[in-house]
């Protein structure tokens, strides 16, 4: 999922922000495809850097993108990230929602950005999420433990929601909140791909959710089945809901 992404349809409330020249920092990068995009924009001139906790996906994006230039992955922590004032824009795609202290990770963004930069955050609220016509039950009972795993977790389901007043708190100026949902529809080109996402949630989350005590393994398999075969034939509209918020430090 996160190697198919493009700046261009996965993190497009950015775009209007990218200028020729401008360095960069992606945030919770993953595999590095949106911030390989974010570079191809930036260039000539520009430089990107995508930092992630995550070695092995930093290892897929350097195997993918590590020889374009003007692009480099480094290991580092949002919550360690150092102070150094020195991107045009700093941003996180679909990571804050992994954070239980989002307040923290926003300060330390901040401070990595010049003077007058922006700090431009997409999120989900996952607790908005809506699919047409009702889900089967094993894949809403899954849905329902996701929630509550996350909330137990402290990540909140709310996350876009909430990062206005949280960019206030860390001292950015709120200039824009753009509603960048993902609406798919049966019949869409893109639909297959946008509908696999719960798929690969199920795969991949699924087994941290059941060591958790979230779900037993068997209600985890009944949920893959139900919904693979539901998105295949039953699934018509999935609205996922996203946002877009952009801030400038005024500092
Ligand atoms: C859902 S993926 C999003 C990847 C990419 N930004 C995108 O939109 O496709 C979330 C990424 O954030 C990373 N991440 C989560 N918490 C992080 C943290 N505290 N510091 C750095 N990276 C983090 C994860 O390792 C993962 O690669």
């Amino acid at each position: 999922m996160l190697n198919r992404r493009t700046v261009e349809r996965d993190h497009r409330g950015l775009l209007e922000h990218l200028h020729q020249g401008q360095r960069v920092l992606d945030v919770g990068c993953g595999t590095g495809s949106i911030t390989a995009g974010i570079a191809r924009l930036v260039a000539p001139g520009g430089e990107v850097l995508g930092i992630d906790r995550d070695a092995d996906l930093l290892a897929i994006a350097r195997q993918h993108h590590g020889a374009q230039e003007g692009l480099r992955f480094e290991r580092c922590d949002v919550l360690e990230l150092p102070a150094t004032a020195s991107f045009d824009i700093v941003t996180a795609a679909r990571v804050l929602q992994w954070s239980a202290d989002p307040l923290k990770a926003l300060r330390r963004m901040k401070a990595a950005t010049t003077p007058g930069g922006l700090v431009v955050v997409l999120d989900y609220n996952h607790a908005s999420n809506a699919w047409e016509p009702a889900p089967p039950e094993e894949f809403q009972s899954f849905y329902r433990a996701f929630l509550d795993w996350r909330t137990v977790n402290g990540w909140s389901n709310h996350i876009a929601s909430e990062l206005p007043d949280l960019f206030r708190q860390a001292g950015l100026e709120v200039r824009q909140t753009q509603n960048c949902s993902e609406q798919v529809a049966r019949g869409d080109a893109d639909f297959e791909r946008a509908v696999s996402i719960w798929a690969d949630v199920v795969e991949s989350l699924g087994p941290a959710m059941v060591a958790a005590g979230f779900l037993t393994g068997s209600k985890r398999q009944q949920a893959s089945q139900a919904y693979r075969q539901w998105s295949h034939d039953g699934l018509i509209h999935q609205s996922l809901s996203l946002w877009t918020i952009t801030g400038q430090n005024r500092a």
